[in-house]
């Protein structure tokens, strides 16, 4: 039996099809939608939601009902109205919905990161700054490495496939389709992006014969021997950004080797590790973090989307001694205390 908060529908009746998709409430709001939103969403097909609610089931405006594969872009990992969700909304919305956690302090903020502090895999002490997306969650983990050196190491290492976000900082990260940049140029300078492993290995960058391992091992010697060998100095790279599954690159897992080879060339060149659990992360592979399947322990983690179920809320967790920005360098400081 679906739990009491599910709404009263048959499971066995799912999908529904009352009218075929787009219905006409639907397309009257595409419509709508087509003359007032700027139209650089990449939506591949005309579904107009109207509600969550049945667990995976999402209904439309016509009242169709689907299994919903998408789950909000890998956002809704509780399912959608989570009766709990639900109800710790309504609470903090009728105490109070803001009040600047820049600038003051909040009882659940405390309670909330001792929660992160015990489920992210980094060991030791470790301190969380809080964002509002994952693309900002990313910028702020750039400016957390590049700041931790004091901007002496200036070069960031990403992958080719990776997404990481759109604004600036981490749309320099990015590079799992053209578009994404095509006519934003310049882009955010020393990032250097190398191929990134697929398992299994057929569609290996380096070969199509290649092992798992094989595969795992020529990316490690592409980056030492290529990337560090004949263009950057690795004492001049602050981090290597990852996604430990991409994503929007096409759902791809790395080899077994790779994230405990990228750690051992990571710790040899002191160079940060950036886990980017934004897509993967909060359960999404039946771990808390995907990264756990590798057994890897990386030096941040950024975070959003199924951290609070769709509302705007992302973290960065990261080692105490690497949180180390100044006062001020990450968020405004209020003019009182600058004076
Ligand atoms: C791995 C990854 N990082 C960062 C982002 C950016 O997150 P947001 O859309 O919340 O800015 C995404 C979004 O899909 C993502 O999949």
């Amino acid at each position: 039996m679906p739990p009491k908060w599910y709404w009263p529908i048959d499971p066995s009746n799912i999908p529904k099809i009352v009218v075929e998709p787009p219905g006409p409430k639907a397309q009257e709001i595409i419509k709508m939608d087509e003359s007032l939103v700027m139209q650089s969403f990449g939506r591949w097909y005309p579904l107009v939601i109207r509600r969550g609610g049945y667990g995976p089931v999402v209904e439309d405006v016509d009242g169709n009902l689907y299994i919903d594969f998408n789950a909000g872009i890998a956002v809704m990992n509780v399912g959608h109205s989570h009766p709990r969700v639900v109800e710790a909304i309504k609470r903090q919305a009728e105490l109070f919905t803001h009040y600047s956690m820049t600038d003051f302090y909040y009882e659940l903020i405390v309670k909330h990161a001792s929660m992160l502090r015990d489920i992210v895999p980094i060991s030791g002490d470790k301190r969380v700054f809080y964002t509002n997306s994952g693309t900002e969650s990313i910028e702020g983990a750039m400016k957390v490495a590049r700041g931790h050196f004091r901007n002496q190491r200036p070069y960031i290492i990403a992958f080719l496939g990776a997404f990481h976000g759109r604004t600036y900082g981490s749309m320099a990260l990015t590079a799992s389709k053209p578009i994404q940049r095509l006519g934003f140029n310049p882009m955010l300078p020393n990032v250097i992006h190398i191929p990134y492993p697929p398992y299994p290995p057929y569609r290996c960058p380096f070969g199509r014969n290649l092992t798992e391992e094989e595969c795992g091992e020529a990316v490690l010697g592409y980056l030492e021997d290529w990337i560090f060998g004949k263009m950057v100095d690795p004492s001049e790279v602050s981090a290597i950004f990852f996604e430990p599954i991409q994503g929007e690159g096409g759902y791809v897992v790395p080899p077994r080797n790779f994230f405990p080879g990228l750690r051992k060339i990571a710790d040899k060149y002191g160079i940060l590790l950036v886990d980017d659990e934004v897509q993967a992360g909060f359960g999404r592979t039946g771990k808390w973090f995907a990264i756990e399947h590798w057994g890897v322990e990386p030096d941040i983690i950024t975070m959003a989307k199924a951290i609070a179920a769709g509302l705007p809320l992302g973290a960065i967790v990261g080692r105490t001694n690497i949180m180390d920005l100044p006062r001020g360098g990450l968020t405004p400081i209020p003019l009182a205390v600058t004076q």
